[in-house]
């Protein structure tokens, strides 16, 4: 064993896929990738994320209360690379990046038709928001695209580094 640099220890535990959050705010919509995110509840569904509040993203996000948690695949990792490069706070990222929006029906925050699945939530929490940028997300509506068949998900290891979802292996587990 031998040292590891502390700043480094996010990319040993990358909490899930990199998603799409999107967001909605006086008519403008907007998207950024996201890969800080983890469940905490099943039922209902509670998602914990963290968005930094140098993200134009964040603004929309506490004023709103509302945003689409949308999952790319595989084929969609360039583009989910280079929305997370850039800032709504000068680029209409959903017309430079060719995505479709779609309106979610609980939330103003709009769907990625592109993506295979998306998560219309609600902020119920705000607690760790001013300590941590961390929201407590409900999903409130969930929405899958069952003409994409086994979409392979991206999952973050830092500096442009990316595992892609792999082989599936099925176990006795007990966990639900
Ligand atoms: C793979 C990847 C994962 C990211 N994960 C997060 C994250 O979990 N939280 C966050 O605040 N920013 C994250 N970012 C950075 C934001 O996507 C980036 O700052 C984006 O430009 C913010 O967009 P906005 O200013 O339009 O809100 C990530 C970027 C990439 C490329």
């Amino acid at each position: 064993m031998k040292d590891l640099a502390l700043s480094k220890v996010y990319q040993l535990l990358e909490p899930g896929p990199v998603v799409l959050l999107t967001t909605a705010r006086k008519g403008r919509a907007n998207v950024m990738a996201m890969s800080w995110q983890t469940m905490v509840e099943f039922t209902p569904p509670l998602v914990a994320c963290v968005v930094s509040n140098a993200d134009y993203s964040f603004a929309a996000l506490r004023a709103t209360k509302q945003c689409v948690i949308a999952i790319p695949s595989l084929e969609l990792a360039p583009k989910v690379v280079e929305i997370g490069n850039c800032s709504g706070l000068d680029t209409d990222k959903f017309a430079k990046f060719h995505l479709t929006p779609r309106p979610a029906e609980c939330v103003v925050a709009p769907l990625v038709v592109e993506c295979f699945a998306n998560l219309e939530c609600k902020v119920v929490d705000t607690r760790l928001v001013n300590k941590y940028n961390l929201f407590i997300l409900e999903v409130v509506k969930a929405w899958i695209d069952p003409a994409q068949k086994n979409p392979k998900t991206i999952h973050h290891h830092g500096f442009g580094r990316f595992a892609v979802d792999g082989e599936m292996i099925q176990l006795k587990s007990k966990m639900p």
